[in-house]
């Protein structure tokens, strides 16, 4: 484990923002640990639903970087497939939880308290970097990605999901109201979104943005999915609605592919 200090203005008020919320994720986690099969985002797609993950004989052995693992339960479902996981997370609130559930469950992994935005780890030393709702949008992607590019061996993979560019356009200020079906937000200039509940920072890209970024790191883009929710879907965050989801994409799953040129 390595004790990272918070490096910039965001960093540090994320890491207050996590340690302050961290008992709200405990139960999450719990049932994420314990869970047979992985689910995703906020409505609980299916792994045989989203096929977010590379197929099970490329994940067994394969070397990965969880960028945000917060408790950690998705490099606790990439151990079970056999992969050998890291994981890293500002919060060290958060990490607590995933060590007492690495306990609890047997399984564990390396747990680095520090940012993802430079991770203690050598150049080339990854065949997958995967985040779900963790750097992906609470680090600056003009930062993580070029971090990510430099972990991932040639060939390898990144796989992200997070909170869409069409539902950040239609939030409003306060986090917890609900999202609404009119645009509040300019698509020009997104990049950093201040909460002011809490004083957290979120990062998003428009498409065209991320795109031009990740070429210029050096990875082909391989697909987007723009995620629906299952037929019976439930979801515990009061600011997104199934009749939103249902209209028009609320989360996004990017996957990339390092060039090996
Ligand atoms: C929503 S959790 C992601 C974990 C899990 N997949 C989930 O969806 O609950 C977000 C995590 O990102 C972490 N995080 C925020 N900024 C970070 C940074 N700069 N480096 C590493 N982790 C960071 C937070 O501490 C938090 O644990």
């Amino acid at each position: 484990m390595s004790e990272a200090r918070p490096d910039s203005d965001h960093v540090a008020r994320n890491r207050a923002a996590w340690d302050a919320q961290a008992a709200d994720h405990v139960a999450t986690g719990e049932r994420n640990w314990a869970a047979g099969e992985p689910t995703w985002g906020i409505w609980d797609v299916p792994e045989s639903e989203l096929r977010l993950l590379p197929p099970a004989d490329e994940l067994a052995g394969a070397d990965v970087i969880e960028l945000g693992c917060g408790t950690g339960y998705v490099s606790g479902w990439l151990a079970h497939a056999g992969a050998r996981p890291v994981a890293i997370d500002n919060s060290e609130a958060q990490l607590e939880t995933a060590r007492r559930l690495q306990r609890k469950h047997g399984i564990e992994f390396p747990l680095i308290h520090g940012n993802a935005e430079r991770v203690p780890r050598p150049d080339a030393s990854f065949d997958l970097a995967i985040s779900e709702y963790g750097a992906s949008i609470w680090c600056d992607p003009y930062l993580w990605i070029p971090e990510a590019a430099r972990l991932l061996r040639p060939g390898g993979r990144l796989i992200i999901l997070v909170g869409s560019v069409l539902q950040m356009l239609c939030s409003p200020d306060e986090p917890e109201e609900p999202v609404e079906s009119r645009l509040l937000r300019s698509q020009f200039g997104l990049h950093r979104i201040e909460w002011p509940d809490d004083g957290s920072v979120e990062f998003h890209l428009p498409h065209g943005e991320l795109i031009a970024l990740l070429r210029r790191e050096g990875f082909e883009i391989e697909g987007l999915t723009e995620v629906r929710p299952p037929t019976d879907a439930t979801t515990r965050y009061e600011w997104m609605t199934l009749e939103w989801a249902r209209r028009w994409p609320c989360e996004e799953v990017w996957k990339a592919r390092k060039r090996s040129d």
